[in-house]
């Protein structure tokens, strides 16, 4: 009997020590949805700012919609205590970080936090490097939900094998949290990223306009066209538990509606992760109404989880496809220009493919309705060829149902 209990606790403590990190899987199924505090708040961020957001998350209608993550930027740091352990500011979050994320939790709500790769985060607080696996922990212990893990101060680091380390220590620290690399696309981490993280930055910051490059001195932010373009060839490398992320969104700090609804629809399209990046305690109807679009927000989160496609781009009115569930489509003509364009698109003559997932809508010999995501009064169908007046900086955004 002793004999045999020896040998299954020798195989019992084998078999655990072969058991391979790994990233937790099926936790971002479709595009993470929820809040982050830099783009408005930059690191003027304490408890009650998190708190009120949470709560207005809850009463706006954006936790309906589908909205999770409270995510804290950076800054909420305080220093390391004698045995490395991390702390929030004392000044900012005297309740401490746990009671936070209570809180959080007891509105139905997700916590995420920030770090860094390196030595000091990009706001020159304690960066995690070295201490990966002491903050794994202290992140599991407080509850927290999702972790986004910057690159600032990182000379001599190679990319992969940072990420690597900290996705290491976050599995043996057991509690699953979805982690979000924020390398800026600065080593490819498409290429690398699948197995190591649930989503990661392809660009630099963005800035809040529809078409610019602000310029800091040695880096730049860049607008909500810029960014766009910068996602040509990205598309094969998102899908179910791994996206491509072109930043948070600007929606509600400052841009015209229809620039607004042109970049909350863009990201939709390109199944980016959906995190709004304004104040949500003073959000004006018209942003509530373009944040909370549950027709566009379900085009984003379809469960197929592709990335839509540039099909075409004509006089500066770019087309956009991108496959849904059950044979349906989603369309999107982006006007680039400040100028109101006319638009003319003759379905039956346009041969759209998605090559990579070899998908198409076959408009010569399938008809569907077009359910305009944005004007619920205009109802049509692909047999007519489509004529609108498209105003500057706006799209004309819908679903494709096939008629049976
Ligand atoms: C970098 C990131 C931003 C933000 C700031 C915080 O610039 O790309 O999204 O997290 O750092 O300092």
């Amino acid at each position: 009997m002793n004999k045999i209990l020896l040998i299954t606790t020798i195989v019992f403590f084998t078999a655990l020590s072969f058991t391979q990190a790994q990233k937790f899987e099926g936790l971002a199924e479709t595009p993470p949805m929820g809040w982050n505090s830099w783009n408005k708040f930059a690191c003027d961020v304490n408890e009650d700012l998190i708190k009120e957001t949470a709560d207005a998350m809850v009463a706006s209608g954006m936790k309906d919609a589908g909205y999770t993550y409270i995510v804290i930027d950076d800054c909420w740091h305080g220093e390391r205590d004698s045995l490395g352990f991390i702390h929030p500011n004392k000044e900012h979050f005297p309740s401490g970080m746990k009671a936070l994320v209570d809180y959080v939790h007891s509105k139905g709500l997700k916590f995420g936090i920030y770090s860094d790769a390196g030595w000091q985060t990009c706001g020159g607080k304690p960066g995690s490097r070295g201490r990966e696996y002491q903050d794994a922990q202290t992140y599991a212990s407080w509850g927290v939900d999702y972790l986004k893990y910057d690159w600032c101060n990182t000379e001599g680091l190679a990319a992969k094998g940072a990420y690597l380390t900290m996705r290491d220590a976050l599995y043996e620290a057991g509690r699953p949290i979805v982690f979000s690399m924020c390398e800026w696309g600065t080593y490819d981490p498409w290429e690398w990223g699948e197995d190591i993280a649930h989503l990661w930055r392809t660009t630099g910051d963005i800035y809040n306009c529809f078409d610019c490059e602000y310029n800091h001195g040695d880096w730049s932010s860049f607008g909500v066209l810029q960014i766009l373009d910068m996602q040509e060839g990205l598309r094969k490398y998102a899908g179910p538990g791994h996206w491509n992320d072109p930043d948070m969104m600007e929606v509600g700090n400052g841009m015209s509606v229809n620039e607004d609804e042109a970049h909350f629809s863009l990201w939709a399209m390109l199944a980016s992760p959906l995190i709004a990046g304004n104040d949500l305690r003073n959000m004006s109807e018209e942003t509530k109404r373009i944040l909370t679009n549950k027709e566009v927000i379900a085009v984003n989160q379809d469960p197929l989880g592709i990335q839509g496609f540039k099909y075409q781009m004509e006089d500066s009115v770019s087309v956009w496809f991108k496959p849904l569930q059950n044979n349906q489509w989603a369309v999107c003509f982006l006007n680039r220009t400040k100028e109101e364009k006319e638009i003319e698109f003759d379905w039956k003559n346009e041969m759209v493919k998605d090559e990579i997932n070899d998908l198409s809508p076959d408009f010569s010999s399938n008809e569907y309705n077009l359910i305009n995501l944005w004007d619920k009064k205009d109802k049509s169908s692909t047999k007519k060829k489509l004529k609108a007046n498209l105003k500057g900086h706006s799209v004309l955004m819908y679903r494709l149902e096939k008629k049976k």
